[in-house]
């Protein structure tokens, strides 16, 4: 069979983010933030962390004088008057970085943060993708969640609110300047986001590796955390104080970040965001509804099919003696398997969606930028409605 890895194969992997991984990790931020020559930070965190934790406070500690504004108003899928607002802050006190903490809307709004405080005006100013003139705002992400790779990666997803409609900006400039992995602050984690969280993650990684852009080093990376998420998931779900399960989850998500980076995702990601859109559905959660069905969807394509093989592997499907074809459908059988094993729903109907938004969730689907990267030709809306209309 052809393989996707033809020798005359040319790409372009990118991974520019310094990441400090380890217990305690979050305490070499300050230190961290002088190396880059930076001395006044302001905390990009979200109100619930810091009503409901002790995360922020002990960030702020570590942070010390360095810290010179806390910015807690982020909210769930980062509205963008929410963005314009924390750069208006950040101006006001002279930041010279931007501190996220938290889960994949902090630090994406911390993004947006950064490009507002950079470039001036709205976010809403510098929509698209390499629209960026300089580097933005320096950028030190701290995940509270493991799952979104944000910490990691170029894009950030922010929500119109007037549109209704989720925004992806992607640029070089984008990418945080360094990743602090503390497994510690992320043991407070509920249940329901820690396996929210890590089906986000297992779908970059396979969709980095079906994904038409697919490449050998994004693949390796995707691997990996392929096999941390099966090994180590339903144990950060059932031992939220595991530290070993929660540090190999926190890389899991960002070596999954760093493969979607460099190989984009398809069509599972477009329904995701749409749904996301459409009924405020867990990002994560959303995409752990579709993964199984979008696999289905593109088994028939030789290339994604090769690549599910190697990721059923990884996922610890048997898989000897099974053409590719069929060892996709055995992949996407054994996640859906895995979602209701850790506890996360396998229908849209449990999510809130009712029949009559498939439809539109389809139309939106083909829109989405993600979309373009799916192995198989899938920018049709009835092709999609028949993808939802299953996950239905
Ligand atoms: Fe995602």
């Amino acid at each position: 069979m052809a393989s996707r890895h033809a020798a005359d194969q040319s790409f372009l992997h990118f991974a520019p983010t310094r990441v400090v991984f380890g217990l305690g990790a979050h305490k070499e931020a300050p230190l961290e933030l002088r190396t880059l020559g930076k001395s006044r930070a302001m905390l990009v965190t979200d109100a619930m962390l810091a009503a409901k934790t002790d995360l922020v406070e002990r960030v702020k500690k570590a942070l010390g004088a360095t810290c010179v504004a806390v910015f807690a108003e982020v909210q769930p899928d980062s509205p963008t008057s929410i963005v314009d607002r924390g750069a208006q802050l950040a101006r006001e006190h002279g930041i010279d970085a931007i501190v996220s903490l938290g889960g994949g809307s902090a630090i994406d709004t911390a993004k947006g943060i950064a490009i507002a405080h950079t470039e001036g005006g709205s976010v809403l100013d510098h929509q698209g993708f390499q629209n960026l003139t300089r580097p933005t705002t320096v950028h030190l992400a701290i995940p509270t969640t493991a799952g979104t790779g944000s910490e990691v990666t170029r894009a950030a997803v922010l929500f119109d609110e007037k549109a209704r409609q989720k925004l992806i900006y992607g640029d070089f400039h984008l990418f945080p300047r360094v990743a602090v992995l503390d497994p510690e602050l992320t043991v407070g984690m509920p249940a329901s986001i820690t396996a929210g969280t890590g089906l986000d993650a297992l779908t970059h990684a396979i969709e980095a590796m079906h994904s038409a852009q697919r490449e050998p080093i994004a693949d390796a990376l995707a691997l990996q955390a392929i096999r941390y998420v099966r090994r180590y998931l339903p144990t950060a779900v059932r031992a939220p104080n595991d530290l070993e399960a929660r540090g190999k989850m926190l890389l899991a998500a960002t070596m999954a970040g760093q493969a979607f980076d460099n190989a984009q995702v398809g069509v599972v990601h477009a329904i995701a965001h749409s749904v996301g859109a459409k009924r405020h559905v867990h990002h994560g959660t959303a995409n752990a509804i579709a993964l199984p069905h979008c696999i289905r969807f593109n088994a028939d394509d030789p290339a994604a099919a090769e690549a599910y093989r190697d990721a059923a592997e990884a996922f610890e499907v048997a898989v000897d003696g099974l053409g590719p074809e069929r060892a996709a459908h055995a992949l996407a059988d054994a996640v859906e398997a895995f979602v209701a094993e850790v506890g996360l729903p396998t229908r849209l109907r449990q999510v809130g969606v009712v029949e009559d938004d498939l439809r539109a969730i389809a139309e939106m689907s083909v829109t989405d930028a993600s979309i373009v990267y799916n192995p198989k030709f899938a920018m049709d809306a009835d092709l999609v409605l028949g993808i939802v209309q299953s996950a239905y």
